[in-house]
């Protein structure tokens, strides 16, 4: 239903409405170019990278299976410092991100045996500076899959008018290198509730949302990808990122308690 409501809502648009977004979204100069014939014309399509002659500026050829530079940027090569061990608290968070994210990349038998599906993902939320980040650092620490990292407000701020591209990108990356997980945080920048989009950069983080779903609808849970994504603001979340077979696994993150102060002041003293 979601996805005709959609495709409904893209359809229906008026179309000037489109145009004008069209035009906003170009900046610099427009060129009108030619495309030689023997390029492929079937595999031209938005959004693609394009060899084009430096003369007469006419496309000659299509730039294929291009891991984008931006996605190399996101690859965590250095395992970060902070460790399960760095963590004051919070076992029931860490048993249930070991659970639901590094246990199915590691023993996927265990889930088969008795019959049930892991997640695809998990969400982390909870007040800013309870340990979200903190604690997706040290799976990124503990785990040997490949770990991506993107920040949901990069993701709009510098790759505006990429961020459905970048999406893409990291999710085959993340394929190809799997097992791999890939960690979103600060995703209530991308994934707000769908509301009238005005401006294109509105729209532009619309897109980058579906394409986030679309990503998500992608993959099979029992496949050895996983996706945690963290946020302070659950409630401004887009509800159909939350629906099951998408990231329904929840992690809330409380504000310690004395006994978990207790716990944390020692590690920073
Ligand atoms: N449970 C904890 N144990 C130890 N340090 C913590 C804990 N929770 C938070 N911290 C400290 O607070 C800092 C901020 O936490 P962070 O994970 O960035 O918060 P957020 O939930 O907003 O992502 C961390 O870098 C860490 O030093
Ligand atoms: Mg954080």
């Amino acid at each position: 239903m979601e996805e005709e409501f959609v495709a409904n809502q893209e359809r229906l648009k008026p179309q000037e409405d489109k145009t004008e977004e069209d035009r906003s979204k170009s900046v610099g100069p427009e060129y009108y170019v030619g495309i030689l014939s023997f390029v492929d014309k079937d595999q031209l399509e938005p959004g693609c990278a394009i060899l084009m002659h430096n003369k007469v500026l006419s496309v000659v050829g299509l730039l294929q299976d291009d891991v984008d530079p931006m996605v190399s940027v996101v690859k965590v090569e250095k395992a970060p410092l902070e460790s399960y061990a760095d963590i004051g608290g919070l076992d029931a968070q860490i048993q249930e991100n070991k659970e639901a994210v590094e246990l199915p990349l590691t023993h996927p038998e265990l889930y088969e045996d008795i019959g049930i599906k892991p997640p695809k993902g998990v969400i982390l939320y909870g007040e800013p500076g309870t340990g979200k980040t903190f604690l997706a650092k040290a799976v990124a620490n503990s785990t040997s899959a490949t770990f991506l990292r993107v920040v949901g407000s990069e993701l709009i701020q510098k790759y505006l008018g990429d961020g459905p591209k970048l999406v893409r990108e990291l999710f085959r990356v993340a394929d190809d290198l799997s097992p791999s997980i890939v960690f979103i945080d600060e995703i209530d920048a991308v994934g707000m509730k769908r509301y009238d989009a005005h401006s294109g950069g509105e729209r532009e983080i619309q897109r980058t949302m579906l394409e986030l779903l679309n990503q998500l609808d992608g993959f099979d849970s029992r496949g050895d990808v996983k996706v945690i994504l963290a946020t302070n603001k659950i409630e401004s979340l887009d509800p159909a990122l939350l629906r099951p077979g998408r990231i329904d696994r929840k992690i809330e993150f409380p504000l310690p308690d004395i006994k978990t102060r207790r716990r944390i002041f020692p590690i920073h003293t």
